[in-house]
């Protein structure tokens, strides 16, 4: 038997630590979702990309009554940006969530099928995408997917 060991590194940051341009980022997700559509789980999701040419481009959760159509934040703004702006890379992308109580102070990681999304932008650009996850108590941030999704199928398999 042989085995292996796939790490990940998150940096865990105060809002002061964060350059000015993340800030930047982290706030248009938290505003961002004031546009959650959210009526069955109350659980509201803003999500905001940085695109290549700096433009930002926000999203959030949108919940249907047949809930499987509904779609996370995360792919809501990612697949808006890809379809707006299909030249430009997504550089980086925040995600901020809250419920009746306000923010969350641990920020939520995104679902599966997000981080495969994730993944397939990443690839079709061929560029990491930053990912920084707003909390109360601190920002998480990883420097791509990779940290969130090892061992991810990717084109170069095909
Ligand atoms: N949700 C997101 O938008 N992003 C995530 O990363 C996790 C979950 C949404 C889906 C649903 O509308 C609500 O949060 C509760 O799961």
């Amino acid at each position: 038997m042989k085995e292996y060991t796939i790490q990940s590194t998150v940096r865990v940051y105060d809002w002061d630590e964060l350059a000015a341009e993340d800030q930047k980022l982290v706030q248009a997700a938290k505003d961002a979702t004031n546009g959650s559509y959210a009526p069955y789980s109350g659980f509201y999701v803003g999500a905001a990309a940085r695109l290549g040419d700096g433009t930002i481009v926000i999203g959030s959760n949108q919940e249907n009554v047949a809930f499987p159509s509904g779609l996370c934040a995360e792919r809501t703004t990612l697949f808006a940006a890809n379809a707006q702006h299909p030249n430009q890379p997504v550089l980086a992308l925040a995600i901020a969530a809250r419920n009746k109580d306000g923010f969350l102070s641990q920020p939520i990681p995104p679902c599966g099928a997000c981080r495969q999304v994730i993944s397939g932008v990443e690839q079709r650009y061929n560029q990491p995408i930053r990912i920084l996850l707003y909390g109360t108590a601190g920002i998480h941030v990883v420097d791509g997917i990779d940290a969130l999704l090892p061992l991810q199928f990717s084109n170069e398999y095909l």
